[in-house]
């Protein structure tokens, strides 16, 4: 049987490999037929799992499948390029001012965005030949359709996935220093990030803000209630605390507490707070890496983490202080990245390639950095649930929820 037979059947049990990595990351007992399954799911999977699938020797390359593969990446490459100039189009505001107008030259969308024509006529170029933008070739005049609009521009909310794209350049900044940490091993600290906060606050902006009275507190029974007649709540790994300041501002009745270790994040939070006049929320900046052992005991009826377990240093630890914090019949809701722990269940992933790209040159580096875990985005479903136990919690319910394909949420208490 050829190793690049797709339509392979046969029920041979694969070789084990020991000195092939991705071995280890199969089931093992994966046969023959189960991987050209799994290849034909995923015509991407690396070579090498072909190599340890198979007893029998490599056999000739297959014209047809290296010509499909090669159009694949050079999609890859324009599509890499697509996300730049997306990430561009959002933080310039082109999407929105292209959003429901009648078809414009190059020079009135500048004009709307206030921008450097020339620049927008090479943008409105990539949009083009990406086909995101349509150029009338009588009147060189550009409209974004309405269809697009609905997943580009600030109006749309939670649909937005320009906010998605700006991973793309904020990663590509930082790739020297993830070549030498290949090299060197070490991490990329949050410092080399100065973007990362910003972009973080609109992630959540559209993950939790835009759900937060209709599908996230929902999610406990009774807990916009006991919100409203008053309630101590803590946001662990709080970020730039925009989650905490909307709860301040829907529930006065209540106290809340945002903990991050960054200094920037935390002061901006700080900032927002009081321009908004809220009295009843405070923010601390601190590193949490002993909070098994900081953590006020019996303290908070509520705590969450918003994607912000993960790249802790020490992610259990963390966990041991959400334990001892919590008052016994309190709550903990966690959102955190949705996927397997086990790399050959995440095939179908809609976003996988991107998740642990952003693991690798983000949440795993900077944990790393910190001297910790380094337990990266895709930690995984099973992983979380052992650790959650590994604190002491006895019961995890997970919900998936449609807005959010990126995270599962998980309702936890003693
Ligand atoms: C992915 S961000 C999530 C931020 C926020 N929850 C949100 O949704 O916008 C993770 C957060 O964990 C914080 N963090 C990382 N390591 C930490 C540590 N050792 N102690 C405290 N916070 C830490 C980071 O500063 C960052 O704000």
């Amino acid at each position: 049987m050829s190793a690049h037979n797709e339509g392979a059947t046969t029920q041979t049990t694969a070789r084990h490999n020991p000195s092939n990595p991705w071995c280890d990351r199969l089931p093992p007992c994966t046969t023959t037929a189960q991987l050209a399954v799994i290849r034909l799911k995923n015509p991407l999977l690396p070579s090498q799992v072909a190599a340890v699938s198979h007893s029998s020797s490599r056999s000739e390359s297959d014209p047809e499948k290296a010509q499909q593969f090669a159009g694949r990446l050079l999609r890859a490459l324009n599509d890499g390029s697509l996300c730049l100039m997306a990430s561009i189009g959002h933080r310039t505001g082109l999407f929105d001012a292209l959003r429901d107008q009648p078809p414009l030259t190059s020079a009135e969308i500048a004009d709307r965005a206030g921008l450097h024509e020339r620049y927008v006529r090479e943008w409105l170029g990539a949009m083009v030949t990406a086909a995101v933008v349509i150029v009338d070739p009588r009147t060189l005049r550009f409209s974004l359709p309405a269809e697009h609009a609905a997943f580009l521009t600030r109006a749309v909310a939670a649909d937005n996935i320009a906010v998605f794209t700006q991973y793309i350049a904020l990663l590509g900044s930082v790739e020297d220093d993830i070549v030498e940490c290949f090299r060197n091993g070490g991490g990329v600290p949050y410092a080399k990030f100065p973007r990362f906060h910003a972009v973080m606050a609109e992630d959540s902006g559209q993950s939790v803000m835009s759900s937060l009275e209709s599908h996230i507190i929902p999610l406990v029974p009774g807990l916009a209630d006991r919100l409203t007649s008053g309630i101590r709540m803590l946001d662990v790994g709080c970020g730039r605390g925009r989650i905490l300041i909307r709860l301040a501002e829907m529930y006065p009745g209540s106290s809340f507490v945002g903990m991050d270790l960054s200094n920037e994040a935390i002061q901006d939070a700080r900032d927002e707070a009081s321009s908004r006049g809220l009295g009843n929320l405070e923010f601390a900046a601190m590193d949490l890496s002993d909070f098994h052992e900081q953590a006020e005991p019996d303290s908070f009826d509520c705590i969450t983490t918003f994607d912000a377990v993960h790249d802790q240093a020490q992610p259990l630890n963390v966990l041991k202080g959400i334990y001892r914090s919590l008052r016994s019949n309190g709550v903990y809701i966690m959102q955190d990245i949705k996927g397997s722990s086990h790399v050959y269940n995440n095939l179908e992933h809609p976003i996988g390639t991107f998740l642990y790209t952003v693991s690798c040159m983000h949440c795993m580096t900077v944990s790393l950095a910190q001297g910790g875990e380094g337990l990266g985005a895709m930690w995984g479903e099973e992983k979380t649930r052992e650790y959650l136990e590994r604190a002491g919690f006895r019961s995890v319910v997970k919900h998936e929820l449609a807005h959010d394909i990126q995270n599962n949420w998980y309702v936890v208490g003693k």
